[in-house]
């Protein structure tokens, strides 16, 4: 793929990944990149940044759980800055929570972000390429998406279902040239993961690493791009070795308290 002179359209872009992503979209040529999240002055430093590798940042501050507004502000930029060649849809959410102490806010939060938020933007967006018969889509999933872990039910159901999501809509968008991608970071520090009990054995990588693999993955015309050497080995175990990665999982993962996962008042049977 080649980035010199296209628009992106990163959400997410305010911190963490999507951050990282869009210098490097910039870095490889990238002449404007919509910056996507709900933060403004985080957005409009990153912007500034930009400029720095001579790409414009156009600052786009919406809620992904209004779907009324995503659809405005997409709309407005795509008359006033031209078509999007290239989608990352990087925003998301995570809660580190045992699922039977999990309250449904959280759980909600997680859809509404990481599902029903992506849908929309890759709706409105994905409807203009086709149009064009020319784009590329990005799905944020992780390694998550692969070896689901416990303490993290919900959001591993999330990033599941964007790898489905994905491999329906490339095959959905391949007659109008539109491709589509899935992305998978394992363990990255940012600031979701800053107050997590930690997974053992696991090494973090960098948002950086993460943003130079999507590049060098879409270039090399990925469908599914993996992020270092332990995901690779995760993924190429749990092909053949289900219930070993399993076993392994359990015991990386953080201790869940067994002691009183109900409400008060509330019995187990029920
Ligand atoms: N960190 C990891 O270990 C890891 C591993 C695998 C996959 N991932 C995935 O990578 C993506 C980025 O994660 P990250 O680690 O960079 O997280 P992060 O540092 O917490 O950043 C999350 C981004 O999403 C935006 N966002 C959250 N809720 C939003 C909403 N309702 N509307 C609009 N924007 C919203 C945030 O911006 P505002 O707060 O300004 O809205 C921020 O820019 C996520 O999809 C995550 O699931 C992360």
């Amino acid at each position: 793929m080649n980035f010199k002179g296209k628009t992106a359209l990163v959400t997410g872009a305010s911190r963490g990944i999507g951050r990282a992503i869009a210098h490097q979209l910039a870095q490889q040529g990238c002449q404007r990149i919509l910056l996507l999240a709900r933060n403004r002055d985080r957005l409009c430093q990153v912007a500034a940044e930009l400029h720095g590798w001579g790409a414009e940042g156009i600052v786009l501050a919406v809620d992904l759980a209004d779907p009324i507004q995503v659809n405005v502000v997409i709309a407005q930029a795509w008359q006033q800055y031209g078509p999007v060649h290239l989608l990352v849809n990087c925003a998301g959410v995570a809660h580190q929570t045992p699922f039977l102490q999990a309250n449904l806010p959280q759980v909600q939060a997680e859809i509404s972000t990481n599902l029903v938020g992506l849908y929309t933007v890759t709706r409105l967006v994905g409807r203009r390429m086709a149009v064009r018969r020319e784009g590329c889509i990005v799905n944020v999933s992780s390694l998550m998406g692969k070896v689901a872990a416990p303490t993290m039910a919900t959001y591993s159901a999330t990033k599941f279902a964007i790898l489905g999501f994905t491999q329906a809509l490339r095959s959905e968008l391949a007659p109008y040239q539109v491709r589509v991608v899935a992305l998978l970071p394992s363990l990255t520090d940012t600031d979701m993961v800053r107050g997590f009990d930690w997974f053992r054995w696991v090494q973090p990588v960098s948002p950086e690493q993460v943003a130079e693999a999507l590049v060098t993955g879409l270039r090399q015309g990925r469908r599914e791009i993996l992020v270092g050497w332990q995901s690779h080995g995760a993924v190429w175990l749990q092909r053949i070795f289900p219930g070993l990665v399993e076993a392994l999982v359990q015991q990386a993962s953080p201790a869940v308290k067994a002691t009183a996962p109900y409400p008060l008042g509330e019995r187990a049977s029920s």
